[in-house]
């Protein structure tokens, strides 16, 4: 009952209170007809009686008790002008002698067990019901007419039971008809009162599958000003999701602002590092071409100060990099051969990394996609990076391009040791790197993967890592170019 819908309950409610009701109509009416019917019948019965007493008199007088063998004939039971099926009996102490008027006016005796019936009838005159087997139900009374003489009338129910009977079965053919088109028509009018909340439920609904937790939301789901009248039940509720809609929309704004404030701050602070950052190696280039005549301690501090401004100028292009790329921006696309992108990574990092084993597997035909070409170089050259940095050498890195449906799916796959598996739920976000000693003195900063990610979404594709000890590979799926496209 509880998971029924609303519409089901109120359809159900109508229904149900229409049965109730026609139930006690019908009940009422049935008791009211067969009371009167009963009374007019018992009104004909004291009449019937009091001509049957006006015609017995001559019986009364002490007149011998006949057997039912006396010879009397069926003609001695008619008293006064009775009506078809009327019975009349004559009671002598325990005999009887019953007959009943024909349809023609005879008079045809009753059997034994039929006129034993009017034993029971008493004496008062008040009516009683009794059963005379095939003759069905009568009312019957009994009149004192002589010491041990009763005379009894009856009159046949069977027509107030059939009328009775009539009116039941047309109460309940009624019944059942109007609660069938009650139904039908309930069932219909429930469902067009209940058309606006389905519209409010609809609009609800599409907005919760709206992705809310990142990027620009344009939240213009509204539900309808004609179901958000404030005068209505429907209308409160929509009323009331518009309002909360209205709130959520300008916390969204709110927070977009903040983060584009935050991005351009990062962008715009990446960017400034950028001056100083290449003043400060370029002096400390400068200083080292004099290494003759300074100490050695202080050639070597130059070294570091050369080799960190190196490391921080890498971090700050990663920083700018992403957040151009979080404010959508920074994707030069254009037609591109990812075989060639491929190619060229794979050799750089055979270049960097000769005490690792490289093998490149492409397919004949070129692969095209729309994307910008120095971006997924880099993306191919951080994956690389990776299997180069975070693996112990002579790790063998296995480097693929396949065409699969509508997209070019590039696996970059190594035998090394793997990537731990609490960092595996996190490997995408900013500044997660795993704190092996290596990674750290390498001068990893845990952007690289970010950057994959960042890169590869904005081409509308998607990044995914498989890592178990002696078998990491991840896997980039770019859309091919189309014509479309
Ligand atoms: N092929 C791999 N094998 C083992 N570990 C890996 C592999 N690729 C990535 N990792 C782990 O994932 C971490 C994150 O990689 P990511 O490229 O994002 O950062 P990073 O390499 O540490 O720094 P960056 O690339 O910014 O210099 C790495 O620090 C390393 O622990
Ligand atoms: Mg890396």
């Amino acid at each position: 009952m509880n998971s029924w819908t609303l519409r089901r309950r109120l359809v159900v409610a109508i229904v149900g209170l229409l049965a109730a009701a026609s139930l006690i109509i019908g009940l009422v009416s049935v008791l009211a007809l067969r009371g009167f019917l009963m009374d007019r019948l018992d009104s004909q019965l004291a009449s019937a009686t009091g001509r049957s007493q006006n015609a017995a008199n001559g019986y009364d007088g002490g007149a011998p008790a006949p057997a039912p063998d006396d010879g009397l004939g069926p003609s001695s039971l008619r008293f006064g002008v009775q009506g078809p099926l009327t019975v009349t009996g004559i009671v002598f102490t325990d005999v009887v002698r019953a007959g009943i008027v024909t349809q023609s006016g005879d008079i045809a005796l009753l059997d034994e067990a039929q006129s034993a019936e009017l034993l029971n009838v008493p004496v008062d005159g008040e009516p009683v019901t009794i059963t005379l087997g095939d003759l069905g139900q009568y009312r019957a009374a009994g009149q004192q007419i002589g010491p041990e003489t009763t005379l009894v009338t009856a009159l046949p129910l069977g027509e107030v039971t059939e009328t009775v009977s009539r009116l039941i079965a047309v109460i309940a053919i009624v019944a059942i008809i109007v609660l069938v088109v009650a139904a039908v028509v309930g069932h219909a009018v429930v469902r067009l009162a209940l058309r606006p909340l389905d519209r409010v439920a609809a609009t609800a609904t599409a907005v919760s599958a709206l992705p809310l937790d990142r990027g620009e939301v344009a939240l213009a789901e509204r539900v309808a000003p004609q179901d958000a009248d404030p005068s209505t039940e429907v209308g409160r509720v929509g009323s009331a999701i518009n309002r909360m809609l209205d709130h959520v929309a300008s916390a969204l704004a709110a927070r977009q602002a903040s983060e584009n404030r935050v991005r351009r701050f990062v962008a715009d602070a990446s960017h400034e590092l950028r001056t100083p950052l290449t003043s400060i190696r370029g002096y400390a280039e400068l200083t080292r071409r004099f290494n003759q005549e300074l100490p050695p301690e202080v050639v070597h501090s130059i070294g570091r100060v050369e080799s960190e401004a190196v490391r921080m100028s890498t971090l700050v292009e990663d920083l700018l990099l992403l957040a151009r790329l979080d404010e959508g921006r920074d994707l030069e696309l254009a037609e591109t051969d990812l075989t060639r992108v491929v190619i060229d990574a794979v050799s750089d990092a055979r270049a960097a990394g000769a005490d690792h084993e490289w093998s490149l597997d492409l397919p004949e035909e070129p692969v095209l996609v729309i994307g910008d070409a120095n971006r997924l170089h880099q993306v191919l050259a951080n994956l690389l990076s990776n299997a180069r940095m975070h693996t112990p050498a002579g790790t063998h890195v296995i480097t693929t391009l396949v065409v699969d449906d509508s997209d070019a799916v590039v696996t970059v796959a190594d035998n090394g040791p793997g990537i731990p598996e609490a960092l595996q739920s996190h490997l995408f976000e900013r500044f997660s790197r795993g704190d092996g000693s290596r990674s750290r003195a390498s001068g990893s900063t845990g952007l690289g993967l970010a950057i994959v990610k960042a890169v590869v979404e904005g081409h509308g594709g998607s990044v995914a890592v498989k890592s178990a000890p002696g078998n990491t590979v991840f896997t980039v799926r770019l859309p091919l170019a189309t014509d479309a496209s």
